[in-house]
């Protein structure tokens, strides 16, 4: 269980270094002024998203699998879903303004990317708090 448990939060981890970056390069993404900036920009995003996406896949699969493998369970693990269920959608909704940057369709200035920037950190803290004190 150890073993599943520590390539959890390995994969955890390298999930949520996407998901702090790639917000970040989209606030660069509607301040660049020069099509070579903004080209730049576009292809480390593309490759970003497409690393992390199996991550999270691995992330989510070895949580399940202490889940339902292992039966940890509470009231705290319920609620946990419920984060990251939010977390998944944030995931799939930053490939969606990537879709948008690529087709100059984006109209969030860089302000409203910073602020979407910290929902990430808000979610990560909550699980955290929620996994190893598990208040419920
Ligand atoms: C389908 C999604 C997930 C499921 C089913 C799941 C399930 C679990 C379970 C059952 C444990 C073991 C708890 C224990 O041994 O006390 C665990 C540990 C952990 N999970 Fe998840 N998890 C999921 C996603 C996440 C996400 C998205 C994060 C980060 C935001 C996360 C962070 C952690 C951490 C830090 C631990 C270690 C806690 C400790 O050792 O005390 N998990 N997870």
């Amino acid at each position: 269980m150890l073993w599943v448990k520590a390539f959890h939060i390995i994969f955890v981890t390298s999930w949520f270094a996407g998901l702090f970056y790639l917000p970040r390069i989209y606030v660069n993404l509607a301040m660049a002024a020069h099509d070579t900036e903004r080209e730049r920009l576009l292809l480390m995003a593309h490759k970003l998203y497409r690393f992390m996406t199996p991550l999270a896949v691995l992330a989510l699969a070895f949580g399940l699998w202490l889940w339902l493998g292992y039966g940890i369970t509470g009231g705290w693990m319920h609620i946990k879903l419920l984060l990251v269920v939010f977390l998944v959608a944030y995931h799939f909704y930053c490939g969606r303004l990537l879709t948008l940057f690529k087709q100059k369709l984006n109209t969030r200035s860089h302000v409203w990317y910073r602020w979407f920037n910290e929902i990430p950190v808000l979610l990560l803290v909550a699980v955290v708090i929620l996994v190893t004190v598990k208040p419920l």
